[in-house]
């Protein structure tokens, strides 16, 4: 048995988690900045670091206090290192350093992006008021060995990545965004469209309301056989729709026409053409990754879905379809662990410590990974 505090920092939410034997989530508990960064449209790096600051002693003294358990019964000490904002990493980090050296746990530094393809795996835990002492244990191994290989897509504000698994450990990428990650896109096209930020579940809302035929926008699937994606074509197109292309006045391009200008169908309709456009292309890019694989002759048994995105409506609905036509499990992060979360951080780390894949105090942060 293991419980595991995991700890994350990356980007715009202090979040601390405690979880049982890489399954059972005891506490979960996220502190949003995005208040904090509205005003810019965007996340501001040093206002996020100084945040994360002030907000990581009390999350994670919820997360132990929610979770019922005393920091001695801590098994291991888990932390988000990379990818992410090197500040915000950075707090995350050295908490995590000093705890482990205060309560003389392990110490062990998790991918976050790679983490987001663990979350599929959490469950609640049955009964509300389960303790650590008394979640279900389970002495089958966690998750199902038959769960692998798997293909994996982690869809999130920084990165749209697609993976290989063999193992919650064994992590080989498959293909990447080649600019925009396609949360980023969401947020850049919602901005277009002139709804809030953080836009995406903005955006999503919308689209449901809307017809995704009357607007054609282009998908963009790069070479043949490329595995890789870009959304920054799909994102210029929307905005071409909605502000017309831009002509030359005193040698400067500017628009004659702006979000303002349109009627809240054209808004509806314009947000369901770019979420069709956008689950599109990572539906299509699912069934390339099959190709790919197969012609190695390897064969997944799941798809595995993590990231913000993830809990976008139509990737949720297209992706189970997906699955029912390809015959693989599909495997969608509760909605709960798809944004940045600890939980995700502390059940992969699981993993780590039952392979005794362990950090030391000299633990790195990285702006880079994934
Ligand atoms: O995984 P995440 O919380 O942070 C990163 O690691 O980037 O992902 C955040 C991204 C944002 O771009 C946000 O707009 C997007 O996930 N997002 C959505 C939805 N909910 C969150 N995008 C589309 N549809 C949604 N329902
Ligand atoms: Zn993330």
């Amino acid at each position: 048995m293991s419980l595991i505090l995991g700890i994350e920092t990356s980007c715009d939410e202090t979040a601390a988690a405690v979880v049982r034997d890489g399954r059972w989530v005891l506490s979960s508990i996220i502190a949003t900045q995005h208040e904090l960064h509205q005003p810019f449209g965007g996340v501001v790096p040093e206002i996020a670091s100084r945040a994360h600051l002030e907000r990581i002693l009390p999350t994670l003294n919820q997360a132990l206090h929610a979770a019922s358990i005393s920091w001695n019964a801590l098994d291991a000490i888990a932390v988000g290192n990379r990818p992410g904002l090197i500040g915000s990493l950075l707090v995350g980090v050295s908490a995590a350093k000093a705890l482990a050296w205060i309560l003389e746990k392990p110490l062990i530094g998790i991918d976050h992006v790679q983490a987001h393809l663990y979350a599929p795996f959490l469950q609640p835990p049955t009964n509300p008021n389960t303790s650590a002492s008394s979640s279900p244990a389970s002495s089958s191994p966690w998750p199902p060995p038959e769960s692998f290989p798997a293909l994996g897509l982690v869809v999130s504000g920084g990165h749209t990545n697609l993976y290989r698994l063999d193992s919650p450990l064994s992590i080989h990428l498959l293909g990447r965004t080649i600019d925009d990650a396609v949360g980023e896109a969401y947020d850049k096209a919602a901005v277009i469209l002139g709804l809030p930020y953080p836009g995406g579940p903005h955006l999503d809302r919308l689209a449901q309301q809307g017809d995704p035929s009357r607007f054609d926008l282009p998908r963009s699937l790069l070479g043949p056989d490329s595995l890789d994606f870009s959304f920054s074509g799909l994102k210029t197109a929307l905005l071409y729709k909605v502000r017309g292309l831009p002509v030359l006045q005193n040698n400067q391009p500017r628009f004659l026409r702006s979000a303002a200008d349109l009627s809240d169908q054209d808004r509806r309709d314009l947000a369901a053409a770019f979420q069709e456009a956008a689950i599109d292309i990572l539906i299509r890019k699912l069934h390339r990754a099959l190709d790919h694989l197969a012609q190695q002759n390897i064969h997944p048994r799941t798809l595995l879905i993590g990231g913000g995105v993830c809990a976008n409506s139509l990737l949720r609905r297209r992706a189970l379809e997906w699955g029912r036509q390809t015959g693989l499990r599909v495997l969608l992060s509760p909605l709960a662990y798809c944004p940045d979360n600890a939980a995700m951080i502390a059940g992969l780390a699981h993993h780590r410590l039952t392979a005794s894949q362990l950090d030391d105090l000299y633990l790195p942060a990285f702006a880079a990974g994934g």
